[in-house]
């Protein structure tokens, strides 16, 4: 029986000496800087034994023949083209189902200029990249859902030049998320790609907000990079506060900041963002920037020193309609749309960080946001390289969001089991989150309770390294009532906020019938089951948000009843065409409800 030391002792030791590469650190704010758009028609090569990553069939080198003798069994040109950004499974028929390597290039045309960086900018590819620009390899990228970046200013050539990328969205154990997942297995360049140009002497990077708890004191930092980035003027303006701040980076190129400041705080009621001008003596870059300060007391969430309770919903990334993953600003604005329509002032944007725009839409629109890294189930947390791999997905997600005022809370995981392992590979990840972000709160969400009649106990023992605890409980679908809505009891030691992360039920869109029959996949027995969820909810006095499981039905592969999911899962409160179910109503006017008391 391996000793608690000697777990942590090789968790520590192989986790160091294995850490996967790590990407560069980002260049923050990508559309603020002088870039140009790689998106559009890609040509692509399906390659389902993976045989042109090597050298029998070196896709990568993009060879034609030529002469009499010498020929290729692959090329790119006069075959089929996909749209970049997308997922492959719903643009070709085909690829449906496929899991395994698919092949993507595109040229584009290159100014050189003198003391300019040039860097290859990727929303996200999943599951895992290597990237050649000109028939060489720059590096690769593990982890669907987050952006990854390569310098390529010594690469690139002055005219035409060759970017080609391998992606294999294939499952395995040690992946995140493993080989299991209620969600598809979207493959491919699934998010924005661009060119970016920047001076020699570059803004990497900053992190502006609140100082955590003080809402009169802006904090954080900025990192230059490239040439010279030591010892060099910062400056920061905020016109409508009359901030204009200036420092000087140490040696190594970064700066803390720390200014006093009143802004206006960002609120759902009132999403205030600020235009900041981040400058240094080469280079500036604009912002849109909310002050808010996001604290726990007790079990009170506070907003701006104030009580809220958050009206929720999960939100998967995918447009049911065109059943592939969203991408856009204009799919933000419908996923985020329906939310506002239902009473929301809270998403949680379920299971893995989504796309750019919909961080920075929910700042314009106000609504708060728990983002979390895809640990869901199934994790092999007695492997140490889970650790470096959750811990490299923190950083990239926290990266690329710190400076999003709406995100309240990161969470660690979904549904893992307790157990050693487990404990520690999370009490680590959330030291690292809070020296990542030490602004924010930090949750996960569990479903290991204790049911005890009409009890039921929050049990799991992480929960003390939490802020605030997220529960998913499916009473009245996966289990039937241990007692009356009205006479459940729920109880929680840890004396912290709770966030029912996920309940809900499945139901057909359209079809009909009983109230008590689990198995018609009916509307009548979805909503039946969000009324008596309501009754039990209300009377958890340690409650403070809820989002209900989930906004709109959503592939899965699963999902496997011929009549009633057909490879969806049906607990979406709209339908796989965006159409309002019975259960939507209920959760509408309880919201609606919800905002009369606490306006
Ligand atoms: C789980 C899980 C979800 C899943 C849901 C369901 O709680 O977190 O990802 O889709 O239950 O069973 O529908």
């Amino acid at each position: 029986m391996k000793s608690k030391f000697t777990t942590l002792l090789l968790i520590w030791v192989i986790a160091s000496v294995s850490a996967p590469l790590r990407c560069q650190t980002l260049l923050t704010n990508i559309e603020a800087r002088n870039f140009m758009s790689l998106d559009g028609r890609w040509e692509i090569i399906i390659d389902p034994f993976n045989g042109g990553a090597g050298n029998w069939k070196p896709i990568w080198k993009d060879q034609h023949g030529v002469g009499k003798s010498d020929f290729y069994e692959y090329q790119f040109d006069q075959g089929i083209t996909l749209h970049v950004p997308g997922d492959w499974n719903s643009q070709e028929s085909n690829l449906l189902y496929y899991e395994g390597t698919l092949w993507y290039k595109r040229t584009f045309t290159y100014q050189k200029k003198e003391a300019k960086k040039a860097f290859l900018y990727f929303g996200g590819a999943n599951y895992c990249v290597d990237v050649y620009l000109n028939n060489e390899k720059l590096g690769s990228h593990e982890g669907g859902f987050t952006p990854f970046q390569f310098e390529v200013t010594g690469k690139i050539k002055d005219g035409e030049n060759s970017l080609i990328v391998r992606v294999n969205n294939q499952r395995s154990e040690d992946a995140i998320p493993a080989l299991h997942f209620d969600w598809w297995n979207y493959g491919g360049i699934t998010r924005d790609v661009y060119l970016a140009e920047t001076p020699s002497s570059f803004i990497l990077d900053y992190f502006i907000q609140l100082k955590r708890n003080n809402a009169s004191e802006i904090q954080g930092w900025v990192e230059l990079g490239g040439a010279a980035a030591s010892h060099k003027k910062i400056t920061i303006k905020i016109f409508e506060l009359n901030i204009n701040y200036s420092t000087q980076t140490a040696e190594g190129g970064k700066a803390m900041v720390s200014f006093a400041a009143q802004p206006v705080l960002w609120s759902p009621e009132n999403p205030k963002l600020y235009d900041v001008l981040i400058a240094a003596e080469t280079d500036s870059v604009h912002e849109q920037i909310g002050f808010r300060t996001i604290a726990v007391k007790g079990t009170d969430i506070l907003l701006n020193g104030k009580p809220i309770f958050l009206r929720g919903i999960n939100i998967h990334e995918e447009i049911p309609q065109r059943a592939g993953r969203a991408y856009s600003e204009t799919d933000a604005q419908m996923l985020l749309g329906w939310a506002k329509e239902l009473g929301c002032n809270f998403v949680r944007l379920t299971h893995y960080p989504h796309n750019e725009h919909m961080v920075r839409l929910a700042d314009k629109l106000g609504i708060l946001l728990w983002e979390e890294i895809p640990l869901w189930q199934g994790i092999q947390f007695s492997n140490p390289i889970i650790l470096n791999k959750a811990n490299t997905l923190l950083d990239e997600m926290i990266a690329r969001d710190k400076n999003r005022c709406a995100i309240i809370l990161w969470s660690l995981s979904n549904e893992t089991s307790p157990a050693e392992s487990r404990d520690q590979t999370l009490i680590r990840m959330a030291a690292h989150a809070r020296t990542l972000d030490p602004t924010r709160l930090i949750t996960s969400a569990f479903n290991h309770l204790r049911y005890e009649k009409n009890q039921v106990t929050i049990d799991d023992s992480l929960s003390k390294s939490l802020d605030v605890v997220g529960v998913n409980e499916y009473i009245g679908w996966y289990g039937q009532w241990p007692a009356k809505p009205e006479d459940m009891l729920w109880k929680c030691p840890f004396n912290k906020p709770l966030i029912m992360s996920e309940f809900g039920a499945e139901a057909l869109y359209g079809n009909h019938g009983s109230p008590d029959t689990a198995s018609s996949w009916s509307e009548e027995y979805q909503q039946q089951v969000y009324k008596d969820q309501l009754v039990m909810l209300k009377k958890i006095p340690f409650l403070r948000g809820t989002t209900p499981w989930i906004l709109a039905d959503f592939r899965s592969p699963g999902r496997l009843h011929p009549i009633y999911q057909q490879g969806w899962n049906r607990k979406g409160l709209l339908s796989d065409q965006g159409l309002k179910k019975k259960a939507w109503y209920v959760i509408h006017d309880y919201y609606k409800q919800l905002q009369l008391e606490h306006p």
